[in-house]
């Protein structure tokens, strides 16, 4: 048990998890992380424990929480260092881990990711989170984690919370090269590891969608995705022909996190808005790209 500002709260285990999001598809898209709705909206200030580069350019980010971060798989945060006004808004990332200790991975792409790729241990990093929503865990059925690029974040933490209570695990893992493959010796411990590339270089040659066609064939799976756009469309699609439920982890530009700038709308298939940041990030697929479920 650990005192939370005079309030004593439990760290979640992973049967927390599981037992406390089952039955909550009902609230998708809204549903805001149900056993973690403890985002106090104000920064907290962590020391980053450290910074190591799991990859090319990709870098997984080790953070000391006086107050233990609380998130669940597909929840993410928005995090700044202490660098002064350039960048000045936070940049958004998926929690890998949440408690005393926690981790995002980050893939250098611009200012604000290249800044934190650089940090160093002792460090401070300022950190407001858990933020949005929360993927809903199978619910008798298989899991099959579909990843590309750096949208393997939030599916390495669901993929290690599932592993613990039992599910079965494919994770059909995409990406252009062998060199873009980061966290892929800790999916290997939890999960039956599928690879593809763009380039052959490693595992099968060609897309995600590709393999994924055949493991949808059993309708006692649960489609689970995270990565660029088009990619996330194109697995819904696949699991929607099938009959299979499918939740995808969205990514849109941010700059609040929290449901003030509105910069995170997406458009509906009925033509309405919906926000990124506070209806998601996690969706249902039909929701999102249209379908039957
Ligand atoms: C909910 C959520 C979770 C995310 N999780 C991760 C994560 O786990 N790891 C990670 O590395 N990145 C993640 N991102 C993306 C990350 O926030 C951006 O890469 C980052 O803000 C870029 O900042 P920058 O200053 O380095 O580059 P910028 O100069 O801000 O951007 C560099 C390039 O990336 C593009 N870009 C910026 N933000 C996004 C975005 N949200 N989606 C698509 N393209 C973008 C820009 O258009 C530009 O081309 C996530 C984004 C969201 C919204
Ligand atoms: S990021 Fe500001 S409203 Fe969603």
């Amino acid at each position: 048990m650990t005192r939370h500002f005079g309030k004593p709260i439990r760290i979640p285990t992973p049967s927390d998890f599981v037992q406390n999001l089952r039955g909550a598809e009902n609230r998708l898209p809204t549903a805001r992380g149900a056993i973690t709705t403890s985002c106090m909206k104000q920064y907290l200030k962590t020391t980053i424990q450290s910074v190591e580069e799991v990859a090319p350019g990709y870098s997984l980010l080790s953070f000391i929480c006086d107050t233990p971060l609380q998130g669940t798989p597909g929840q993410f945060v928005m995090i700044r260092g202490n660098w002064g006004a350039n960048p000045v808004l936070p940049r958004a990332f998926s929690i890998v881990q949440s408690g005393s200790v926690g981790q995002v991975l980050v893939r250098d792409v611009g200012p604000g990711t290249y800044l934190l790729c650089n940090m160093h241990v002792g460090d401070e990093l300022y950190v407001l989170g858990p933020l949005g929503n929360g993927f809903i865990p199978p619910e008798g059925e298989a899991a099959v984690l579909v990843a590309g690029g750096v949208g393997v974040a939030p599916l390495v933490f669901l993929a290690e919370l599932l592993a613990e209570t039992g599910v079965p695990i494919t994770f059909l893992y995409g990406a252009r090269t062998q060199y873009d493959l980061p966290l892929r010796e800790r999916i290997e411990k939890v999960a039956k590891l599928v690879i593809t590339t763009e380039d052959g270089s490693v595992g099968h040659k060609g897309l995600v969608t590709e393999p994924l066609v055949d493991m949808v064939k059993d309708s006692r799976t649960r489609v689970y995705s995270c990565g660029p756009n088009p990619m996330l469309e194109a697995v819904g699609k696949v699991a929607m022909a099938a009959g299979v439920e499918c939740q995808v982890a969205l990514e849109s530009p941010m700059a609040c996190g929290m449901g003030t700038c509105k910069g995170c709308a997406v458009v509906k298939p009925d033509g309405t808005f919906t926000y990124v940041c506070t209806d998601g990030p996690v969706f249902v697929a039909a929701n999102i790209y249209g379908g039957e479920k």
